[in-house]
């Protein structure tokens, strides 16, 4: 199968143009997963939760209806952050479409810096959504560092990780290649580009999207400071393996009972 990012610059609160940016950079393409950036169309430095609020949306919204045409054109699954409004609360959402359906919405568990003045911390447990016979499981930038996430969701059966970022510290393209070599799994780390100066802080978006192996390597790294798009066919026949020899399997070979959670 084809997977991939769409590492992209997006322009704070402008929403349609946002859209198109994903949209030019796809033009043609056809891929059965498609990995976008974690609030790529809000932007992410807010100022208040007032203004988070203003540009959310449920699962009718604008974005939803994006992703949905989108997904009809690319023929793939395509995954992108969203602000999600579910009653008084608002939540830094990831939103999983495959052509005309929301199949469901990512709530990030490990919210980062001043997110947590804007945003609920996810409410909903980790889970697989499986389409066209492969398990996706998906989380959102900081959610990386928090090892027991990724485990949470190899357990769970998860052949591929969507990771849709904005990254900001330097540590997680290096980070997800332990990531994905412990669990056997795959993923696709989308970051963004750019700066955003707004209220007292000054975001670099750090870019180098990335496309991890069940083993380790790296098949795809997107340049620090371009726009890009790349899609890698894979087969998810080897993260459902996770046997390393014929004596060790990493799920089988665990010893909970020892280990403090
Ligand atoms: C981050 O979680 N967006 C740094």
């Amino acid at each position: 199968m084809k997977i991939g990012y769409v590492q992209t610059s997006p322009t704070f609160s402008e929403k349609t143009q946002n859209f198109e940016q994903v949209k030019n950079l796809l033009n043609n393409i056809k891929a059965d997963l498609i990995v976008l950036p974690e609030l790529f169309a809000t932007g992410y430095t807010f100022i208040s939760k007032k203004e988070a609020e203003s540009l959310a949306e449920d699962i009718n919204g604008q974005t939803a209806q994006f992703l949905k045409k989108l997904s009809k054109i690319t023929g793939g699954v395509v995954i992108g952050g969203f602000i999600e409004k579910d009653g008084d609360e608002i939540f830094n959402s990831a939103m999983i479409v495959s052509k005309n359906e929301v199949i469901g919405t990512y709530r990030k568990i490990h919210l980062y810096y001043k997110e947590c003045l804007w945003f609920s911390p996810g409410n909903k447990p980790l889970r697989i959504y499986e389409v066209n016979n492969v398990k996706i499981g998906i989380m959102i930038c900081f959610d990386w560092f928090f090892p027991e996430t990724i485990r949470t969701l190899a357990l769970l059966g998860a052949d591929i990780i969507a990771h849709p970022a904005n990254l900001v510290l330097p540590y997680c393209q290096k980070a997800m290649t332990t990531h994905c070599l412990v669990n056997r799994v795959f993923a696709v780390t989308s970051n963004r580009i750019g700066n955003e100066v707004r209220g007292e802080d000054d975001f670099k978006f750090t870019g180098g999207s990335q496309i991890t192996s069940y083993n380790g390597n790296i098949l795809s790294s997107a340049p620090t400071d371009k726009v890009y798009i790349k899609f890698i066919e894979i087969d998810v026949i080897h993260a459902r393996d996770k046997k390393l020899n014929s004596y060790n399997d990493l799920l089988n070979d665990r010893r909970p009972e020892f280990y403090l959670l």
